[in-house]
């Protein structure tokens, strides 16, 4: 049993980050022959990642993988900590479990991710949820095989969680969801520590991986027939800070779209680490999507200081116009209302400045204090009420610039990656270069490839059209 543990996973150190290679011990690649996985992903585009290396795993020791976890051997919850209604959702689903498993003494329950990380979750784990079988951490993903075969062997629950962070390890096989796109790691952990955000406690220290893994793996993709890869990281603009070799995220950018990869996404920026030469490179490669995620989190510079975020309103606003002298380009961007202190007052510095940038998308959130964090020490005045009202004010004004956003495009023809039959009847849907969902009268022999579409009419989080 190794427990995680928060004060541990607060420091940082400038221990050398070494690469491992996954190895499968043979004597446990048949543990899964005749049985059945489900694996439920919640959380961010990295624990989606992470489930498709869960599932390459699993299928290694002989599971096959079953869409209905209802009929599953064995349930894996691979979780997010990020706000309170994650947390919900997860726990929900266990309470569903439990009463699966009344009816299944053989079904086999992990639970893995983002929330394994925490000390009060886990401790819940071993106090009231017995009946969940293992559970593993975000830095020993690559022990799943291990961590299985040890409660399964002893049917007790067993629990391995390690505070600190671990090496880079390459080579976890991966089952990818999609045929065109794929995600590729950049960079593990964050260092930002945001004073409201727990991901530098559960991911751990900002471990860059070597630019050569990350060539070879995007390599590969395009002689598969991929179309598009999205690099993740949570802070993918500060990729090589660590590695101090002069290598940094323009560099990467630059080397991946010489790959000959069709489109090149990446996220999340932060606006701190976001360079000139950046914008060059983004600029230079056609294959590099005008499509930046840049989460402002507030329009307040008062309530950006109390978060730790390190620029103020105008920084912003500054970078902002830069990354508008791309040409075609759409931004998007997360906003946090009901952090403790923000007025009425910082509110409308944030309505002000949404109304100033005109985000193409955006992601709203309340504020959702995080235990361990520092945000969640801080007084809060302001009632739930009050926030659920600046939120649905909030959201007024951005979905209407998101429709602006998307009528614009109307009589005009874009470029889409088509992921396949659309929810509507008889279309096809995909993503423009600009990240927008746009739903369309196709041929299916599209599927797979990126097509010129007419725009012919816009909603607000979708467009319709037809293929030219
Ligand atoms: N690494 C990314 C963000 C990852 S979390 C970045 O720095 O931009 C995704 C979003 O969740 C954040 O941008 C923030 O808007 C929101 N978020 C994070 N912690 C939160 C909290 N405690 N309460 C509410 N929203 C939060
Ligand atoms: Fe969280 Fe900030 Fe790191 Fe993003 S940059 S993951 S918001 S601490
Ligand atoms: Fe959630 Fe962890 Fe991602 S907290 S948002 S799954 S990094």
């Amino acid at each position: 049993m190794q427990l995680p543990n928060y004060n541990e996973a607060r420091k940082r150190n400038n221990d050398k980050v070494e690469k491992e290679f996954y190895e499968l011990d043979s004597s446990i690649v048949n543990i899964g022959l005749n049985k059945k996985y489900h694996v439920k992903t919640y959380g961010c585009q990295m624990n989606e990642h992470d489930s498709e290396n869960i599932k390459a795993m699993l299928e290694q020791l002989g599971f096959t993988e079953e869409l209905d976890y209802e009929k599953a051997d064995l349930i894996i919850l691979n979780t997010c900590s990020i706000r309170e209604n994650a947390h919900n959702k997860a726990f929900g689903m266990l309470g569903r479990l439990k009463h699966l498993k009344e009816d299944n003494k053989n079904l086999i329950i992990g639970l893995c991710g983002c929330m394994a990380q925490e000390e009060k979750v886990v401790e819940d784990l071993m106090k009231k949820y017995k009946y969940v079988n293992f559970v593993f951490g975000t830095h020993n993903m690559h022990r799943l095989p291990y961590v299985l075969n040890e409660s399964i062997k002893t049917g007790k629950q067993y629990v391995e969680v390690f505070s600190k962070e671990g090496n880079i390890t390459e080579g976890i096989p991966v089952k990818r969801e999609n045929k065109y796109k794929a995600f590729v790691n950049i960079m593990y952990g964050c260092d930002k520590f945001c004073t409201y955000c727990i991901v530098p406690y559960t991911r751990g220290k900002q471990r860059s991986r070597d630019k050569n893994d990350i060539i070879k793996e995007v390599k590969d993709l395009v002689k598969k027939g991929y179309q598009e890869v999205t690099l993740l990281g949570q802070n993918v603009n500060a990729y090589g800070k660590d590695l101090n070799n002069n290598y940094d995220m323009a560099n990467l950018l630059e080397d991946v779209a010489k790959t000959g990869i069709p489109r090149v996404r990446f996220m999340t920026s932060h606006p701190w680490d976001f360079t000139d030469n950046m914008i060059d490179v983004i600029k230079k490669y056609d294959n590099i999507m005008p499509s930046i995620h840049l989460p402002v989190q507030s329009g307040s510079t008062k309530v950006l200081k109390l978060m730790g975020r390190r620029y103020t309103k105008d920084d912003y606003i500054e970078l902002f116009d830069k990354l508008k002298t791309i040409p075609n380009v759409t931004i998007s961007t997360d906003i946090i209302v009901g952090f403790p202190s923000e007025d009425e007052d910082d509110f409308e510095e944030t309505i002000k400045l949404v109304n100033y940038c005109k985000f193409d998308n955006a992601y709203t959130f309340i504020f959702s204090p995080r235990e361990g964090t520092p945000a969640a020490r801080l007084e809060d005045k302001t009632s739930i009420k009050e926030k659920e009202e600046r939120l649905y004010k909030l959201n007024e004004i951005v979905n209407k610039y998101f429709l602006e956003s998307n009528q614009k495009l109307i009589g005009k023809v874009v470029d889409v990656l088509v992921d396949g039959p659309s929810e509507k009847e008889g279309m096809l849907c995909g993503y423009t270069d600009t990240n927008k969902l746009i739903n369309f009268v196709g041929n299916s022999d599209s599927i797979g490839k990126i097509v010129k579409v007419e725009v012919t009419d816009a909603k607000t989080w979708s467009l319709d059209g037809k293929e030219k």
